[in-house]
């Protein structure tokens, strides 16, 4: 009699648990969906994380030197790595920035103007092929005033920015290198893009192909950063869940330097959600990123997380 009842019991408290489920569930899709953009890309970490020790994940040999015989042998204990995202306005971080032993920036995000902010040393600056006319065309800004031996990382397919694509591409950054000799300028390898690829499915379950995902610049720069650098320091990137809680939340530009560009969550959430073509997983990247922040030396400020 006691057992059947707290067997009864039981499974009563299974059946109200998983209507609690569905109806949390039901709710988070329902906030999700009036929203209207916002169903995230299904990254399914937990289940398939086998974690990667990005300190030596890869070898040596991911870069190519554009010129000369160079090797990429940077290493840094401290690292600044500011992001381009408008949330380093007001923040005042340019002496701090500047005092790191070695900041980090991406694409073409400017110094000038915004010193106070993003202060105006780079060591290094990764540069997706998508970006790669915006940099040269204004030398500069991107490659006249950098610190001594500073370097640049293009990241690309192969086929666009690859030694033997040998296309309008390649040949530009591969004068540039030889103008700016004093500069180091290095491609990523094709083996390497693949297991940056290979990484992304690790930490996310999805293949990155077959889910239609771009990888970002900022998940290059963050992976690279973790090699290089024994601890980070993140400006500007806000939190995974920052886009999409709170509906009304500030909208701010996506980068800091185009004060009139998409707004950041927008972009976020449009991208996460996209299906047709591909897209960038900003929101689902944050997510491995606060996991590796646990696991390396990583902090975030500004916003602070
Ligand atoms: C390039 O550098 C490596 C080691 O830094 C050296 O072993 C090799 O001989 C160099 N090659 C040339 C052509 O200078
Ligand atoms: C400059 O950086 C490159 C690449 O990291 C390295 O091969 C070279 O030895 C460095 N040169 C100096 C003078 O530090
Ligand atoms: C550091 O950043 C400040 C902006 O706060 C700038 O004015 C200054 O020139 C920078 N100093 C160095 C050494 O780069
Ligand atoms: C590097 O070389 C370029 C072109 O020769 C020059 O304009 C620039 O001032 C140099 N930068 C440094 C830090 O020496
Ligand atoms: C940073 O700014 C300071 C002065 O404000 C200047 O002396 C220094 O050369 C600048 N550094 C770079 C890398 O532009
Ligand atoms: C660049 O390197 C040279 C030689 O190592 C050094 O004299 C100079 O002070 C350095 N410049 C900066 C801005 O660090
Ligand atoms: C982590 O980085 C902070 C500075 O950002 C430093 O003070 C601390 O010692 C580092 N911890 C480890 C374990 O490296």
């Amino acid at each position: 009699m006691r057992l059947n009842g707290k067997g009864q019991q039981s499974h009563r408290m299974a059946v109200l648990l998983a209507i609690f489920v569905l109806m949390t569930a039901l709710i988070f899709y329902s906030s999700n969906s009036s929203e209207g953009l916002y169903s995230p890309f299904h990254a399914v970490t937990n289940n398939f994380v086998k974690s990667t020790n990005l300190k030596k994940w890869s070898g040596k040999d991911g870069y190519i030197p554009l010129y000369r015989n160079k090797s990429f042998t940077l290493r840094c204990q401290s690292c600044a790595l500011v992001t381009s995202s408008s949330h380093v306005l007001g923040s005042g971080a340019g002496n701090e920035i500047n005092r790191s032993e070695c900041v980090i920036r991406m694409n073409d995000a400017p110094t000038i103007g915004y010193e106070s902010d993003v202060g105006n040393r780079t060591t290094l600056r990764v540069v997706a092929h998508a970006s790669v006319f915006r940099v040269v065309r204004r030398p500069n800004e991107f490659l006249h005033q950098t610190d001594n031996n500073s370097t640049i990382i293009f990241w690309g397919p192969p086929n666009k920015i690859g030694k033997d694509a040998k296309g309008t591409l390649y040949r530009l950054i591969q004068r540039v290198s030889m103008t700016y000799s004093n500069l180091s300028f290095f491609t990523i390898t094709p083996s390497k893009m693949r297991k940056f690829d290979n990484l992304f499915q690790r930490e996310t379950g999805r293949d990155r192909q077959k889910s239609h995902s771009w990888l970002s610049t900022g998940w290059f720069t963050m992976v690279i950063a973790i090699e290089v650098c024994d601890n980070i320091k993140v400006y500007g990137m806000v939190p995974p869940n920052h886009c999409g809680t709170k509906p009304g939340s500030k909208k701010v530009p996506y980068h800091y330097y185009k004060p009139r560009g998409p707004d950041e969550c927008l972009m976020y959430t449009q991208n996460e959600g996209g299906r047709r073509g591909n897209h960038h997983r900003f929101i689902t990247e944050k997510q491995v990123f606060r996991r590796w922040a646990k696991q390396y030396n990583i902090s975030f400020t500004h916003p602070e997380w």
